[in-house]
């Protein structure tokens, strides 16, 4: 009789814990994570079609959120009586770029490539250009051997970047074999290590070589931080690599300035930054310009608290093919049907055109790509509880996480504003 007591508070217990344990995984499967697309997006969507733009995958950009972007970053600038420069490959358009401030008198932009240069020599005139890496000096020989017929005078309106005393040596070469002045801007490390000059000595002997050399022209220095807000933030790392870049800039500066190579030319130009560092520049420091890209659109990679203010700008809209139940390929079918069971936000099927990009999808809510499947550039794979709603024809839309070499991925860019695609831009050719 006792025994039969024990029995049965045993598996009282038992039972109790069995249901406790499920109770507990039930709670711990995952919640649906879908909706249909927000008012935003759905807007946005409506627009594409009523457009014809629904088609085919399209980089679409929000206009009222990239002026906002490049009001707050202007007023960036100007408030701390900085000039900015355009990351031209970060805003891969010229039409992009006009928007963002490129189109004013004198405007100024970093470029990094011949055909981009010859692109806006050509078709922007006006421009101010800075190189933002180190052209091999065959670049510049082609550049120049045929300038554009648009009365861009790259005498006065361009800044090569020389990052060493050999390229240095071989622009002077070019200079004298064409008889024709130069304006070189010396790349300087501030601690990215990503090349550029970092000691005294070398700095030196490049200017004693400009100053030898009545065809060169001393322009200023580009001294690019980026590590300084990229790098793990391990004990302070960041702050001090920020505060290391401006003292190292000051430095190179004040060798400059102390020394008897200090040119006799006028305003020099002492570039810094890129988006995710420009806030950090106040004025105080030794440069007196930022270089500013990817912050206009912000893209997912700059979605840091200093750029908090900014908003999302760009999207690429690709529509929907096929929608059904989700059924892993053959082989590994069992594991689809163990997946389905547990999350419902993989009990749906969204076949999409094209995909694979540098982007992450962000509306509707809830879709993601699956690991049985893999990425496709041609048909992707998004998955879902079915919440989304979505069928064929459909849309969905992408965060890209870069802008640079993504925007120009997908012919015109589409302009959205209130509620309509008002515009479409030519975008630069992939080959910068
Ligand atoms: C020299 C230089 N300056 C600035 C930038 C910043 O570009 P963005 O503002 O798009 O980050 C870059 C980006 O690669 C760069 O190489």
């Amino acid at each position: 009789m006792k025994q039969r007591q024990g029995l049965n508070r045993r598996r009282v217990v038992a039972a109790g814990a069995f249901a406790a344990s499920g109770a507990a995984l039930l709670a711990a499967r995952p919640a649906d994570q879908g909706a249909p697309h927000a008012g935003e997006f759905a807007a946005i969507a409506r627009a594409l079609k009523a457009a014809g733009l629904a088609a085919q995958p399209t980089l679409v950009v929000d206009r009222a959120r990239l002026r906002a972007n490049a009001a707050k970053v202007q007023a960036h600038a100007q408030d701390h009586r900085l000039a900015l420069r355009l990351v031209n490959k970060s805003l891969p358009s010229l039409r992009l770029l006009d928007e963002v401030g490129a189109a004013a008198p004198g405007a100024r932009q970093m470029v990094f490539s011949l055909p981009y240069l010859s692109l806006v020599a050509r078709e922007r005139p006006q421009t101010d250009v800075l190189l933002g890496k180190p052209l091999p000096a065959a670049a510049a020989a082609a550049f120049l051997a045929a300038p554009p017929a648009s009365g861009f005078d790259p005498t006065r309106q361009l800044q090569w970047l020389v990052d060493s005393p050999h390229r240095l040596a071989q622009y002077r070469d070019l200079a004298r074999g064409r008889g024709q002045p130069l304006r070189i801007n010396i790349e300087i490390d501030v601690g990215l290590h990503r090349g550029g000059v970092a000691d005294e000595e070398t700095l030196r002997s490049m200017l004693q070589m400009v100053r030898e050399e009545p065809l060169l022209r001393f322009a200023g220095f580009m001294g690019y931080d980026a590590h300084t807000q990229k790098i793990p933030d391990i004990a302070g790392a960041r702050e001090r690599a920020h505060r290391e870049a401006l003292a190292t800039y000051q430095r190179l500066v004040d060798v400059l300035r102390g020394s008897p190579l200090m040119p006799q030319a006028g305003p020099l130009t002492f570039n810094t930054a890129g988006s995710p560092t420009f806030r950090l520049h106040d004025g105080s420091g030794a440069a007196n310009e930022v270089a500013v890209g990817s912050a206009m659109v912000l893209p997912s990679d700059f979605d840091t608290p200093l750029l908090a203010d900014l908003e999302p700008a760009t999207w690429i809209a690709t529509p929907v093919l096929k929608v059904s139940d989700f059924a892993a390929p053959e082989g590994v079918g069992a594991l689809g049907r163990l997946a389905r069971a547990w999350d419902i936000n993989h009990r749906t099927a969204h076949f999409i055109h094209g995909g694979h990009w540098l982007a992450d999808p962000v509306s509707p809510p809830g879709l993601s790509t699956s690991v049985l499947m893999g990425l496709s550039s041609n048909q992707q794979l998004l998955i879902g509880s079915g919440t989304q709603a979505l069928r064929p024809d459909d849309m969905v839309f992408f965060r890209p996480r870069q802008s640079e070499a993504v925007l120009q991925q997908f012919g015109d860019i589409a302009v959205y504003e209130r509620g309509r695609i008002v515009d479409q831009w030519p975008v630069f050719p992939a080959r910068g």
